[in-house]
């Protein structure tokens, strides 16, 4: 039996920390044993917010390096980027066409950018409509996102329905599946770990930078307990083998800090040196991405052929 297909899209933004790791890249790692994964490097997206040709080449290297480390596989994931499947953008002006203003209006990013007073480009307004062509392009059955993309799944659902119903049956609608909320991970401030709090541990940190990291959580306790610093270590290892050590070193937060550094680095450590594999041979690694938006262009642009022949664009005899 063929299996289930899942599709989900990562945004090429920043180094990651260990709070990504587990909120959400660990999980499509997980999932592509389960189904036939495609996941893609959003880069037509971020050119909304990215305008710097330097800047952007890296940072697709960068999240491209960070999947293929944490060990995403090529044979089980179709690993490919937005921008070379044309078919997204000619998709989202068909979208367009069929989608109303005040409809779009509605949406979370565009309410939230507005209250801001932000002046907004017609990307970011058209954002779901890119995304629902992400989705649909490939029929996928199920798109694990973030509770915050909950919104833009829906409307590519939405999406699919109209054209179904204008048009004729052409799209599946996808199953939104929110990734499991694992508990929010902490900072080293105690607030959620974020790269725009400054408070994270990279994923792919190096020894020092553990060190200095975790010398650095605040120890709030309770019982004796540094509950920051538990929390980040219950990351690593149950609570079945956790709280015993730190029962029987009750206020000894230097020693726990110190259990959880090696702890940390012992766990990065082999995604860190994969990552630096990798990084020496870049055209290997562009090569699969290169290959894997070869193999997603196929699904898309039979999609697509289904779509011009529904609208009545295909005029050519066959
Ligand atoms: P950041 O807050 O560092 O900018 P993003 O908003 O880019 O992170 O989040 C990318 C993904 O990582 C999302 O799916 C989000 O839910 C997850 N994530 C981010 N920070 C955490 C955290 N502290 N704990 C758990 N998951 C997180
Ligand atoms: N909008 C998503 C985010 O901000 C990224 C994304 C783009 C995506 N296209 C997608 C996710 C399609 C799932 C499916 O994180």
């Amino acid at each position: 039996m063929s299996k289930k297909v899942l599709l989900s899209g990562i945004k090429p933004t920043g180094r990651p920390h260990i709070g990504n790791y587990f909120g959400a890249m660990k999980q499509f790692v997980d999932l592509s044993n389960d189904y036939d994964s495609y996941i893609f490097i959003a880069d037509y997206h971020a050119l909304n917010f990215i305008q710097n040709k330097t800047e952007m080449k890296e940072n697709i290297i960068n999240v491209l390096l960070d999947y293929l480390a944490i060990g995403l596989d090529p044979k089980k994931v179709t690993l490919y980027k937005q921008s070379d499947i044309s078919e997204h953008t000619e998709l989202a002006w068909i979208f367009d066409t069929i989608t109303t203003m005040p409809y779009l209006m509605r949406a979370h990013a565009y309410k939230d950018a507005e209250a801001k007073n932000k002046e907004i480009v017609v990307g970011t307004f058209n954002y779901p409509m890119l995304m629902a062509t992400d989705i649909l392009l490939y029929s996928p059955d199920v798109v694990p996102v973030g509770a915050d993309q909950k919104q833009h799944v829906e409307i590519s659902r939405d999406t699919a329905e109209k054209f179904n119903r204008i048009f004729g049956d052409t799209f599946k609608l996808p199953e939104l599946m929110i990734i499991k909320e694992v508990a929010v991970v902490p900072g080293t401030d105690g607030r959620k770990m974020s790269k725009s709090y400054n408070n994270t541990v990279p994923l792919f940190a190096e020894y020092e930078e553990i060190k200095k990291a975790v010398m650095s959580i605040v120890t709030d306790s309770e019982e004796g307990i540094p509950k920051n610093v538990y929390a980040i270590h219950n990351l690593l290892r149950p609570a079945s083998e956790l709280l015993p050590i730190y029962k029987s070193k009750t206020g000894k937060y230097k020693e726990l800090k110190e259990l959880l550094i090696e702890d940390l680095e012992k766990f990065i450590a082999p995604m860190r040196e994969r990552r630096k594999e990798f990084a020496k041979d870049i055209p290997k690694a562009l090569a699969i991405l290169k290959a894997g938006g070869e193999k997603a262009k196929k699904v898309a642009s039979k999609k697509m052929d289904e779509v011009r022949e529904k609208i009545g664009v295909n005029v050519y005899e066959k």
